[in-house]
């Protein structure tokens, strides 16, 4: 046995209110979740429109179970591509609009293998400061030159891009929807400047495909700026209720990124099941207009809801971040909420920076009034002194 290197490290994190646990449960549905026979409310998945638990899509993973079986056995250049997968990236792009789709395990693995086969040594990269933690990884696994500009401060960018000079393919690296402030990015403005400076858009929309835009199409269709984004990536772990993600765009993009996309050629393909489920999803979420319409106008009254409680929230989206300041602090907060049935998690640093943990509070259409009104309850009596209201 090596010595024991990580109990220390281990106790330092858990005295600055830094160590983490899976919390397992023992069922539920999109709208709770039970732990040791007790139901709480479910505020803070990415299930936006509760279709983790949809029997359409349930029918569609078990036929394909059925008829595929367990597991892919292989990636999917040498043996794992079966039909679904075809057919869920051929969904994909054409739900988008794009050209192409490419499919990868996670949005994870989507990030970390897309950036570093399309941004090469020579090129810049430009970077939002708050970008999701598998951008940040996809930056570093690059050989471009790597510049990060302060959150959504298109000015500041501008002056980025125009100190960078011309060398190589300058890429802008962007969440549409962040993931822990709820706050969009400026697509229109940034696809101004991308046009402007000679730059090419990626969109991570992970916590906005599906769900933003009048057809679901994300934060490039919320903007006006669809066909301006060179490469949208998303995931279906979130408003598809799956798992899996893809990186959508022209058809040399995606044909590329099959050649070069160390995390699409070396891993093993999603099973065939998984991807007829997550097709599913997306033509539901291609026929979802009146539930966007009413999950929009959900959000913007539980915004009204919470301001008139005294609340400052930065973000007008269903992610909710009501920041607390120090881990400590935001870990007793979220006691109480469970004390209350209300299951909501702190968020710490490194997922956010430090002094701003947080409680993140997430909408689904899986709630009921009641539970929106238990949350609002809950937050109202615990929170609202302390909340600094500061966001991002
Ligand atoms: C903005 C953003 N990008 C990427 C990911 C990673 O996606 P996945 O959970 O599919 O790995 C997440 C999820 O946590 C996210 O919030």
């Amino acid at each position: 046995m090596t010595d024991d290197i990580f109990s220390a490290r281990l106790e330092e994190l858990a005295a600055r209110g830094l160590l983490r646990a899976a919390t397992a449960f023992d069922g539920g549905s999109a709208r709770t979740v039970t732990l040791n026979g007790r139901t709480l409310l479910l505020f803070c998945s990415n299930d936006y429109f509760g279709l983790s638990h949809d029997p359409r899509i349930i029918a569609a993973v078990k036929e394909g179970l059925d008829r595929y079986g367990f597991g892919s056995g292989g990636s999917r250049l040498i043996s794992g591509t079966r039909t679904p997968h075809v057919e869920l990236e051929r969904g994909i792009a054409s739900f988008l609009g794009a050209e192409a789709a490419v499919l990868f395990g996670t949005g994870f693995s989507a990030n970390s293998g897309v950036i570093p086969a399309v941004a090469e040594k020579g090129d810049v990269i430009f970077a939002d400061k708050l970008n999701h933690a598998s951008l940040v990884d996809g930056c570093r696994l690059s050989r471009a030159e790597l510049v990060r500009y302060p959150h959504c401060d298109t000015a500041a960018l501008e002056k980025m891009l125009k100190k960078a000079g011309s060398a190589g393919t300058r890429w802008i690296v962007t969440d549409g929807l962040f993931s822990m402030d709820g706050d969009m990015a400026p697509l229109d403005e940034i696809c101004s400047l991308a046009k402007k400076h000679d730059a090419r858009v990626y969109v991570d929309d992970a916590h906005a495909f599906g769900v933003l835009g009048k057809n679901g199409r994300g934060t490039p269709e919320l903007f006006g700026v669809e066909g301006k984004v060179d490469i949208l990536m998303g995931t279906l772990g979130k408003a598809a209720g799956g798992m899996g993600a893809f990186a959508a765009g022209k058809k040399s993009t995606a044909d590329w990124l099959l050649n070069k996309g160390r995390s699409f050629i070396f891993s093993t393909a999603m099973p065939s099941a998984v991807a007829a489920g997550n097709l599913k999803a997306v033509e539901i979420l291609g026929n979802c207009g009146a539930e966007r319409n009413a999950f929009m106008q959900i959000t913007e009254t539980f915004h009204q809801r919470l301001k008139t409680a005294g609340f400052a929230i930065p973000s007008k989206s269903y992610i909710i971040p009501l920041v607390i300041g120090s881990a400590g602090g935001a870990l007793s907060a979220a006691k109480l909420l469970w004390d209350d049935g209300i299951f909501v998690q702190a968020i710490r640093p490194p997922a956010v920076p430090e002094g701003t943990s947080r409680l993140r509070l997430t909408l689904s259409l899986a709630h009921t009034e009641q539970d929106r009104e238990a949350a609002l309850q809950s937050l109202t009596s615990h929170i609202g002194s302390g909340h600094k209201g500061t966001g991002s």
